[in-house]
């Protein structure tokens, strides 16, 4: 008798097999049609972050109480700074005692990590180099203002301390890679931070002037030929104004001017990141990222951290830099939407690794991933919170954590749509398959008492399309009707509204909406305040 294939056994095999083929990679970006999405243990992974505060993590101590906090928030993730000033406080002796504990605790809370490297530049400054650094100015030479004067941000036009920097980010991946290589708890790498030249557009030191009036190096001429149709608009404007010339210095390509001086900085600026990076990945290979701390409207560059990575930016710092995944922003500006439309285009996925820890995270932590495909968010400081199980954002992080499968596998098809709901911006129209959605604040509903609020606090929701008239909603503080698109004298009406939850892949009903739940089916509405997901199936009738 031939042997009977036991499917159960075979199921267990390949999965174990699937997972033990995954533990020992890395985390890896992967390009999937439209969508960018970080692979961790061979799935997709949206990062439920927060980032510790500056000084949170230079001692085990004061670390100990805050792990349980940020548990009991929901992160999956923690953003922790590596300091280079700690980990190589005598020139080439290294101690990874600090990320060797942030990955044992991580581990021990079910948590995953992406590491900081505060190396040559913490927000402009180069606050961070270990005090031989600082003290070997001759060796390790600061740029210089305009008027000549050393600042204390170290030159980035210097051999000796990219060396120096290289050497010990170089050490830190070969620890992470050894101590961390088969469980993956480390998932990226920030390589400096909020780098940007203060007080002027750019370094006036002797190396810098000197590179200043060499020829503009050969790459990034060719990166501007062959992207020349989708520059930045003020790059493509400096450009074009000189006469899209193909060779000669700084000033004679791009002009005279504070442009010009940020242009030239950033360009050496994301050199320099970039050999970082590269020699870190040629160690372990983990996605690496930049930060920028962006700049305010009407203010010069040297105003505000001059030639970081930002968006009228994006062309230079993506043509110096290969070995960088992606460029990231920090929020602690409004006008939440404009800049990540800025941040996620041109290929670049959208990361948030700091946003102000303030009332609009939930909203904008589920907004960035439903409308942007987020690869994750993180407000700054998380720690802070006295009531962690009590904050709106582990509410959210909840339903998101419930929703990641279904999240990654409809979000390359173009299936999942963000609405954020503010006083001074209420209502959003979105189109989704052949349905149109009317979004609307919670408190557009007149008799519910919060309308009458001078504040209402922002709410969204995200909206994934699983069938041609279903769909499933979560969020906070969201009211939605819905027509169809082309044929406005067509009804549409709700058949069925669920409330439940994702145990694992699997849907389970904890409440059948109707009645006053759904306005006697006028509407879907998820009130402010509660956290909920629905799935909701539509029909039309005439
Ligand atoms: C942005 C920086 O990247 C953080 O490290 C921290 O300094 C915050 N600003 C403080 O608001």
């Amino acid at each position: 008798m031939a042997p009977r294939l036991n499917y159960a056994a075979l199921l267990l095999t390949v999965c174990l097999f699937h997972f033990n083929l995954c533990k020992g990679q890395a985390p890896f970006l992967q390009q999937k049609g439209e969508t960018t999405q970080l692979i961790v243990e061979g799935q997709p992974f949206i990062i439920l972050g927060g980032e510790l505060g500056n000084s949170s993590a230079s001692a085990a101590g004061p670390m100990r109480p805050i792990w349980p906090k940020l548990k009991a928030m929901n992160l999956n993730t923690v953003l922790v700074p590596v300091y280079w000033e700690l980990i190589e406080s005598r020139e080439g002796a290294f101690d990874l005692s600090l990320p060797r504990e942030a990955i044992t605790e991580a581990r021990r809370n079910g948590l995953k990590l992406v590491f900081l490297w505060f190396g040559s530049w913490k927000n402009s400054m180069s606050c961070y180099a270990p005090a031989w650094v600082k003290l070997g100015f001759e060796q390790y030479p600061r740029a210089r203002d305009a008027a000549g004067r050393s600042q204390e941000i170290l030159s980035p036009f210097s051999r000796n301390v990219l060396e120096a920097d290289k050497r010990a980010f170089e050490q830190l991946m070969r620890f992470i890679r050894d101590f961390d290589g088969e469980t993956g708890t480390v998932l990226m790498v920030q390589v400096e931070n909020e780098i940007g030249m203060l007080p002027s557009a750019r370094d006036h030191s002797p190396l810098a002037n000197e590179a200043f009036d060499k020829a503009v190096p050969a790459p990034l001429i060719e990166y501007l030929q062959q992207h020349k149709a989708q520059l930045a608009p003020t790059l493509h404007e400096a450009w074009r104004a000189n006469g899209y010339k193909t060779s000669g210095n700084w000033e004679a390509v791009f002009g005279k001017g504070l442009h010009t001086d940020e242009i030239f900085m950033a360009w050496f600026y994301a050199v320099f990141t970039n050999e970082i990076a590269e020699a870190g990945k040629k160690i372990y290979p983990l996605p690496m990222f930049v930060n920028a701390a962006l700049n305010r409207p009407n203010r010069k560059p040297g105003e505000y951290p001059s030639a970081g990575p930002l968006p009228h930016l994006m062309d230079v710092w993506k043509a110096a830099g290969p070995a960088i995944d992606f460029l990231a922003p920090d929020f602690y500006n409004p006008d939440f939407e404009l800049w990540c439309e800025r941040y996620a285009r041109r290929g670049n996925p959208l990361f948030i690794p700091e946003h102000a820890f303030d009332a609009s995270v939930a909203a904008k932590a589920l907004y960035a991933v439903a409308q942007y495909d987020a690869l994750g968010f993180s407000p700054f400081a998380i720690e802070s919170t006295e009531r962690p199980g009590e904050e709106p954002l582990g509410k959210m992080y909840a339903l998101i954590r419930q929703l990641m499968p279904l999240i990654t596998a409809r979000q390359v098809q173009g299936a999942i749509r963000g609405a954020l709901a503010s006083k001074a911006a209420p209502e959003t129209v979105l189109q989704l398959g052949r349905y149109e959605l009317n979004c609307r604040h919670g408190y557009t509903l007149s008799w519910t008492p919060g309308a009458r609020l001078d504040d209402w606090p922002m709410t969204s929701a995200i909206i994934i399309q699983t069938g041609e008239d279903e769909f499933y909603v979560a969020g906070s503080g969201i009211v939605i009707t819905f027509e169809l698109s082309v044929d406005k004298n067509t009804s549409v009406g709700l058949l069925k509204v669920e409330e439940g939850r994702f145990e694992g892949r699997e849907w389970k009903v904890e409440r059948h909406l109707n009645g006053d739940q759904t306005h006697q089916g006028r509407h879907l509405s998820i009130p402010v305040g509660e956290y909920s997901i629905q799935r909701v199936q539509l029909y039309t009738y005439k």
